[in-house]
Formats: structure tokens, C-alpha cells, sequence
């Protein structure tokens, strides 16, 4: 073996053992392993970038010395404002901060109309449907879509501050939906296609919603999802706040029909006139409610405000996209389902003029060189995705992605989890051809906007590092106390010091769920991102995984007692914990432990019971949810105090020796029972 390969051979071995690390659920951890490699932004990269590290340095230093001008300064130069603000931030309600509160604008203007005299005839929308059907839709035609929707919306009974809920295949008329809702000043709610009826009538409750918007199927995976099916399902004997249910004809899919209730979107539209003006709306006035899982209860209702939230993605797009609106083909995979979808598909593009491409269905239809396809044919310039799509890509080969041209590719992101460095290496490689700089953006559905990620044009990054807090971004890592880490490679709690504008409001309807959940530990000043993270010696910001009860399962959030709730409300089980189990494609997939009421069923005579119960937590939270391996015990092991010992739990999920203590089960049978040896 030469000097070469022994090298490469050691490195992978270190990456596998950093991959383990980010498996690791420690609180605080000495590492000395690490990842070294450091790559340069490509020089044709920096040399085409309006960023340099000077702009940069100055920013950074504009932030530290005046915070509020720092923010001030850009909302007043990035936003169009109806009436502009005087007051940039106000902390004199402190964790409920303000900001620019006196400001007025309307968002949707702010991502349309504003384009319109120079971008009329620009293409905002290029989507492709997962049988191929294309489609260019304007900046003009986007404005006239948009305004006959929410003149329609109107027309419905929908105002300023009623909530609607978006429940929706990837089409361009989610985003047409959710823009109309803005222009109004409704509030949206957009529930991912892929949750259940049972999950979509949870939300659907809680935001009190007035009408929902849907259709009657969209195409995914060679199969027609039954959205308007699961509607009326959410809707069947509660959720009494919604009056009417606007239906999309995607697939022509047979639908069950409510008169009164029901209308179909192209119905509502026919006789809208195209414009409809946009409300003026208050700075802080609520943009959209989205959910996302937390450790306990029921999924939180984030709420938005409307021109922080539209600020940050405005920064962010230019900062970490470094999107040239002239020539780049912006392209986000994220579902709009989840916040990335919001903020980097219905928001961030828009908003900066740039021109967006949406595609409705999966990355392996079809075959898994359906990505590369559509980079080839649309010339994509940027490209947004998650790393368990592209550890599933990478599984199927070179030959894919090499039987394309993806030379027009400058910028490539990842989000949602860590990246491990294998699959950055591939991305760079294979994707990238070494010569895209690799954007890994660490965020949250709280935190509205990229917070930590590199400048592309001027950040060297590491594989799997998502490097530093973006400007006026003051992230750092604490211990258990609230004191900041300052060893390099010491693990602890990520914080932000600093409230910033595109910052969650509250929970919706509940201020002080979002009080206990965010600021309750270090007090008001500092947020808990819920992240486990280090920082290493060259200052690069290294995610660990969440120091809470959430699963992170192919980049989505899901809460274990969530699931836990939902398997004991099945008749035959009386008790049930979750766990994460190392994955290599989803990076952590659903592990249960089940005590049946009953008999237990003896291995081999349980597959019928485990197919029900994967079915069951299909229907009551959504596919994503399903637990991969079921083991049932007679019991679970408690401590003496009766909590459940999660610990051993994860030790057993990953196949690893138990270094705990036992003594406290009664029946020591049990280990072998969860670990399906009995
Ligand atoms: C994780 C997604 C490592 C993290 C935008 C966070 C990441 C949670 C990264 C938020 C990243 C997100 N590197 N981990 N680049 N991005 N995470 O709310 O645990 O769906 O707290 O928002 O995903 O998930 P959410």
C-alpha cells in the first residue's frame, strides 16, 4: 500500500469514529478527534462574489459594536416598508421581543410586487412534477395567481389574522397559497402532505383554523397521495372552526364531495379579479404558524413574525447563498412542509427576485438519478438539499449523477442534521466537481433563518462542520451552568445571546410553554437551541445531536414521547418508550419498546402485532413516525424511582455493551427480552 493510500485508509477511519461521535448523546465530551481537512472557496467563486473578507470583518465588527443599527441598518435597506419603523428592537419584555415594531409592510409585496417593474417577464417558478410536467410561471403570472387566490380567500370570508391551513402536494399553488395568505394578512399553517389525517386535525384544532386548503391528490413516489381524503378524515366530527375546504384538481383523483363546504380551488378563482391590494400590516404581526416537535406534549405551534421573519431569509439568501437574482437557478428540495421549505421556497427566493425550482415528487423516481436530471435540464446553479437524501443518493452510485452534466452547479447547501464526512466528500466530489463550496447551514423551525454557516466566498470549510454564527448571529456554547465554554472541543448546550429578528414570537397561544421551553434554564437572555454542540481551536462550531428527547429521522424532527403517546393509545399495548437507533441512510431511525396488555407475543409470533403497530403510528402521526424495530418486553426497566432508564434503552437500540447498573429490575429476563434475545 502506498504512503497515499494508507493515508486515505486512516482517514477513513477517523471519519467513521467522528461519524460515531455525532451519534453521541454526552453532554459534555473531550474530543481530539476531528475532522482536518480544510477546503478554500474556489477562486472563481470569491472573484465573482459581491462578499469578500473584508465586507465580512466589517460586518461582523458593525454587529459587535451596534447590535440594533447593525439589524436596523439592513431592514431599512432590504425591506420595502409602507411606513418605516423607529424603534428597532424592544427588550423591555423580555423573552417576548419586538422588533422594529412601529414598521409597516406587506410580505407578499415585499416577494412580488416589488419585482414587478424590472422582472415582469423574469421566470420566478420553474417546476416540474414528478411525471414531467413543467411549468414557468413569471413574476407576473405568480402576481396574478396570487391575488386571485386571496381575493378568493377573501371572497371565502377569510381576513387579518384568521388562520388557514395549507395541506399541500409541492406544486406552485402551496406557494401561491401561502403568499396569498400574507398579502392578506391571514395567518397560514402549512402541515406536511406527509402527516396523518389524525396529525393534520391535531393542528388543524389548535390554530382554530377557518378554512384549509388542499388537493384533492398530489403524485409522490409513483403513487397519489390522498390529501383531500385525509381532510376530510381531519375534519370528521371536530375541528368545527373550519367552514370551508378550498380543493386543488392535481391528479383527478376520485374525491367525496361536501356540499357547502367544499370548493374547488379553480372555482373559487374563476371570476377573481387580478389584483387584489396587499394589507398593511404591523412589523410584528404573525406571518405563519408552523409545528415542529419538542420533548414533551404535543407538537408547538412556532409562531412568526412578519418583517424579522422576512429579513432573515432576505440576509440569508445573500449572505449564505450569495444569490445572483440575474443568473442563478435557485433550487431548494426541502417539502413546504417544514420551515426550510418556508424560508428558502416560499420566502427567501421571492423575496430577493431570484428564480426558484420546485419539484413535486421523490429524489428516486424515476431512478435515483432524477435530481441530476433536473440540474442538468434546468441548468440549476444552486442547490439546497438534506444529508440523509444525499447519503441515500450516494448509495446508488456514481453512475447516476456521471450520466449528467452538472457543470452548472456554483453552490451547494445541506440541512436539517450533521453532515458525516463521507457523504460531504461525496457531495463535493461527485456533485460539486470540487469546485462548489459546500454551504452547511445550522438552523431551526424556531430560529426562522440559517444562523450558523459559512460565507462561501470566504469561509474555508471543514466536512461536517457547519463553521460559524453568521453575522449578528451570537451563538455560543455554555455548560450546565449558563457559562461559556472556552477549551476548544469541550461539548455543551448551543445558545444564542442575542435575540435576532427572525427569531419564533412565541408558541402559538401559549407564551408560556415557549418561555419554559426556551428560556427557562439560563433565563431570559439566553435561547436554548435544544443542540448539543463544540467548538474546535480554529473556532468551527461542530453539532452534536439534540440534548433533549427528539429524534432527528432523515432530517425531521420527532418527538419520542409523541410517539409514545400514540402507541399507548393503542388497545393491546400499556406501556411503550423510543429511542434513536443509528441509521445509515435517515441518520437516526425509530426505535420501540413495548409491553402489550397480555400475553407478550414470543419472537416470530409478533410480526402481525408489529405490522398493526407500525400501521397504527402511520395513521396517527405520519409515515415518518413508523417505528423500524418493534421488541416487546413484559416490562420496561425503571430506575428506583420509577423513570423509565432511557440510557440502557439506547445502549440496547445500538447494539452496544450495558455498562449500568441493573440491580434495580426485577426480573433481570427482561434485558434479554428488549435486546429480542428472549
Ligand atoms: C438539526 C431544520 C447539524 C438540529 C432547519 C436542530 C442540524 C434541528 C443542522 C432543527 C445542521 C439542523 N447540522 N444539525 N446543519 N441543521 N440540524 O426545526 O438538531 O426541523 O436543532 O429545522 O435539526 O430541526 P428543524
Amino acid at each position: 500500500m502506498n504512503l497515499i493510500h494508507f493515508l486515505n485508509k486512516m482517514l477513513q477511519i477517523c471519519n467513521q469514529i467522528t461519524q460515531e461521535l455525532f451519534m453521541s448523546e454526552v453532554n459534555t465530551i473531550e474530543s481530539t478527534l476531528q475532522e482536518n481537512r480544510l477546503f478554500e472557496p474556489s477562486k472563481g467563486f470569491v472573484s465573482n462574489s459581491p462578499m469578500n473578507a473584508d465586507a465580512l470583518a466589517s460586518l461582523y465588527q458593525k454587529a459587535e459594536e451596534d447590535y440594533e443599527g447593525f439589524w436596523g441598518d439592513l431592514a431599512r435597506k432590504e425591506i420595502a416598508w409602507v411606513k418605516p419603523f423607529t424603534k428597532t428592537l424592544d427588550e423591555s419584555n423580555a423573552p417576548k421581543f419586538t422588533w422594529f415594531e412601529d414598521g409597516e409592510l406587506n410580505v407578499s409585496y415585499n416577494c412580488i410586487d416589488r419585482h414587478l417593474v424590472s422582472s415582469q417577464h423574469k421566470t420566478a417558478i420553474i417546476f416540474e412534477g414528478e411525471r414531467g410536467d413543467t411549468r414557468y410561471i413569471t413574476y407576473g403570472e405568480l402576481a396574478e395567481e396570487v391575488n386571485k387566490f386571496a381575493n378568493a380567500l377573501r371572497a371565502q370570508g377569510v381576513g387579518k389574522g384568521d388562520r388557514v391551513v395549507i395541506y399541500m402536494p409541492m406544486i406552485p399553488e402551496a406557494v401561491f397559497a401561502m403568499q396569498a395568505c400574507a398579502r392578506i394578512g391571514a395567518i397560514h399553517s402549512v402541515v406536511f402532505g406527509g402527516f396523518s389525517a389524525e396529525a393534520l386535525g391535531d393542528r388543524i384544532e389548535d390554530t382554530q383554523a377557518k378554512v384549509v386548503v388542499t388537493a384533492d391528490g398530489g403524485y409522490r413516489a409513483g403513487r397519489i397521495v390522498k390529501l383531500k381524503e385525509n381532510v376530510d378524515k381531519a375534519l370528521a366530527n371536530r375541528c368545527d372552526s373550519v367552514k370551508k375546504v378550498i380543493v386543488l384538481n392535481r391528479t383527478d383523483n376520485d374525491v367525496i364531495w361536501q356540499e357547502g363546504r367544499d370548493i374547488w380551488w379553480h372555482e373559487a378563482v374563476a371570476n377573481m379579479p387580478t389584483e387584489c391590494k396587499p394589507m398593511v400590516m404591523k412589523a410584528e404581526d404573525p406571518l405563519f404558524i408552523l409545528y415542529t416537535s419538542g420533548s414533551t406534549g404535543k407538537p408547538k405551534g412556532i409562531q412568526h413574525s412578519s418583517a424579522g421573519y422576512l429579513l432573515g431569509s432576505i440576509m440569508t439568501m445573500k449572505w449564505v447563498f450569495d444569490v445572483r437574482p440575474e443568473h442563478d437557478i435557485y433550487w431548494c428540495t426541502a417539502d413546504v412542509g417544514w420551515i426550510t421549505g418556508h424560508s428558502y421556497v416560499a420566502y427567501g427566493p421571492l423575496a430577493v427576485g431570484a428564480t426558484m425550482l420546485m419539484y413535486e415528487g421523490a429524489p428516486t423516481v424515476p431512478d435515483a438519478g432524477r435530481f441530476w436530471k433536473i440540474i442538468e435540464d434546468h441548468k440549476v446553479t444552486t442547490f439546497y438539499t438534506a444529508p440523509t437524501a444525499i447519503r441515500a443518493l450516494m448509495k446508488s452510485g456514481d453512475d447516476y449523477p456521471n450520466r449528467y452534466d452538472l457543470s452548472s452547479l456554483r453552490l451547494l447547501g445541506t440541512v436539517g442534521e450533521p453532515i458525516n464526512p463521507e457523504a460531504w466528500m461525496w457531495y463535493h466530489n461527485v456533485i460539486g466537481y470540487e469546485n462548489c463550496p459546500i454551504v452547511d447551514t445550522w438552523w431551526q423551525t424556531e430560529t426562522g433563518m440559517n444562523m450558523i454557516a459559512p460565507i462561501p466566498s470566504v469561509t474555508p470549510t471543514k466536512p461536517g462542520s457547519c463553521t460559524r454564527p453568521l453575522p449578528g448571529i451570537m451563538a455560543a456554547i455554555v455548560d450546565e451552568e449558563g457559562h461559556e465554554i472556552t477549551q476548544p472541543n469541550q461539548g455543551g448546550y448551543l445558545v444564542i445571546k442575542k435575540p435576532w429578528p427572525a427569531m419564533l414570537r412565541t408558541v402559538w397561544g401559549d407564551d408560556a410553554r415557549y418561555k419554559e421551553t426556551y428560556f427557562s434554564l439560563f433565563g431570559n437572555d439566553m435561547y436554548i437551541a435544544g443542540d448539543n454542540a463544540r467548538r474546535d481551536e480554529d473556532g468551527y462550531i461542530w453539532i452534536m445531536g439534540r440534548v433533549d428527547d427528539v429524534l432527528n429521522v432523515s432530517g425531521h424532527r420527532l418527538g419520542t414521547m409523541e410517539i409514545e403517546s400514540a402507541l399507548v393509545a393503542h388497545p393491546k399495548v400499556a406501556e411503550a418508550a423510543i429511542v434513536g437507533r443509528p441509521h445509515d441512510i435517515k441518520g437516526e431511525s425509530v426505535m420501540a419498546f413495548v409491553v402489550p396488555k397480555g400475553n407478550r407475543p414470543v419472537q416470530g409470533d409478533d410480526t402481525q402485532l408489529i405490522q398493526e403497530l407500525r400501521d397504527w403510528v402511520a395513521d396517527q402521526i405520519g409515515p415518518i413516525a413508523k417505528p423500524d424495530v418493534i421488541r416487546f418486553s413484559d416490562n420496561l426497566p425503571k430506575t428506583r424511582s420509577g423513570k423509565i432508564m432511557r440510557r440502557l434503552l439506547r445502549q440496547i437500540a445500538k447494539g452496544e455493551a450495558i455498562n449500568q447498573d441493573t440491580s434495580t429490575l426485577e426480573n433481570e429476563d427482561i434485558i434479554k427480552q428488549l435486546q429480542g434475545k428472549a
